[in-house]
């Protein structure tokens, strides 16, 4: 029997807790059958609690929640609560206090799996994506200043720290030399604007890449990187960059590895806990029809067990994926898969 793993689940809102419910699935039957023991401990964060109690995120769930060993989310949003509370309060705000810098957003198109992208196949986009996920433009500092007068002023500043930047550019090389594909890391900004933000990035990447002799770099703004996305996708390994960019580029990662219903991501922090997340939002419209894809939050699951070392099962679950969306769904979007959610997560949960 291997270590009790301990984690928080918080299914969030609108389709959060359906598709959460297929993940606790299909981590019961691998528990089962790799003797994983895992420790389930549900949170009702979200707008819809927010909305019932007026709590956001207590403090005192903070601290409970630093002490799991690992965080599984479904969806936070709510069309009944303004946009930004929810996110700020709650998403932005974990992802400060549990100091969870890293947001590693893989993009990997599966074999059988639709991409919008003409004549790419599944060896044309595999590649990791390393957000920076404390600092840049997500602090949420600034203001406004007369506001609503013809003189009115925002600010909205950002920052990049040493630190914040040494750290997550060592988690890239250290996941590119992990990772046993091309060995490239590509550091995407904007230097030729943000002369001050990405001269701190790029000397950065330059000193720790010196110790990494074996991994080629090289540098692209981000305009051109969305660019090569589309159009040559397989030059990329290892992508990282900032917070913001980071933010924009996965939503086109994920749309060319076959949509939101299928693309996962895990807020890590190497040295404390990690939550793991389907990249897609609440998505209101589908809430209780039993249409979404789960397989976004399985996949998650999936990157939550490798971050726990349980990799045996990590495999076992990546290839039960690998074969439901091969021979079985007809689509990764909401209520055209030719299953239902919770059929999907038999479907998974069948070969294993
Ligand atoms: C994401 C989301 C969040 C972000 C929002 C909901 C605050 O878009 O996880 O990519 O911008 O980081
Ligand atoms: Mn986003």
């Amino acid at each position: 029997m291997s270590k009790e793993h301990t984690i928080a689940v918080i299914p969030g809102d609108g389709t959060g807790p359906e598709v959460i419910a297929e993940g606790i699935k299909v981590l019961g039957a691998l528990s089962y059958r790799y003797g994983i023991h895992f420790k389930f401990f549900p949170w009702p964060l979200g707008g819809e609690h927010y909305l019932k109690t007026g709590e956001l995120l207590p403090d005192r769930v903070i601290n409970e929640l630093k002490e799991m060993d690992a965080i599984y989310l479904g969806a936070i949003g709510h069309p009944g609560v303004k946009p930004g509370i929810l996110e700020r309060e709650i998403l932005l705000r974990l992802r400060f206090e549990l100091d969870l810098y890293i947001n590693l957003r893989p993009v990997t198109l599966l074999p059988g799996v639709f991409t919008p992208l003409k004549d790419k196949e599944p060896q044309d986009i595999d590649f990791i994506v390393v957000r920076e996920n404390t600092e840049g433009l997500y602090i949420g500092i600034g203001g406004v200043f007369k506001k609503g007068t013809p003189d009115e002023v925002a600010i909205q500043e950002s920052i990049s720290t040493r630190k914040g930047v040494e750290r997550c550019v060592r988690y890239s090389f250290e996941c590119c030399r992990k990772r046993d594909k091309a060995k490239h890391l590509t550091l995407c900004g904007k230097s030729n604007v943000l002369t001050y933000e990405f001269d701190l990035w790029e000397r950065v990447f330059q000193e720790i890449g010196k110790q990494y002799g074996n991994i080629a770099t090289d540098y692209h703004h981000v305009d051109a990187i969305c660019m090569w996305m589309v159009k040559n996708p397989e030059q990329f390994d290892v992508i990282v960059t900032n917070n913001i960019f980071g933010d924009i580029i996965t939503d086109l990662g994920a749309v060319i590895q076959g949509g939101l219903g299928i693309a996962a991501g895990g807020n890590i922090n190497p040295e404390g806990t990690a939550m793991f997340e389907p990249i897609g939002g609440s998505a209101p419209k589908y809430a209780g029809s039993n249409k979404i894809n789960p397989l976004a939050a399985i996949s998650a699951a999936q990157m939550m067990l490798e971050y726990l070392g349980e990799n045996e099962a990590a495999g076992a679950l990546q290839n039960a994926v690998k074969k439901v969306v091969r021979d079985d769904l007809k689509s990764m979007e909401a209520g055209k898969m030719g299953y239902s959610t919770e059929e999907v997560g038999d479907l998974v949960v069948g070969p294993m």
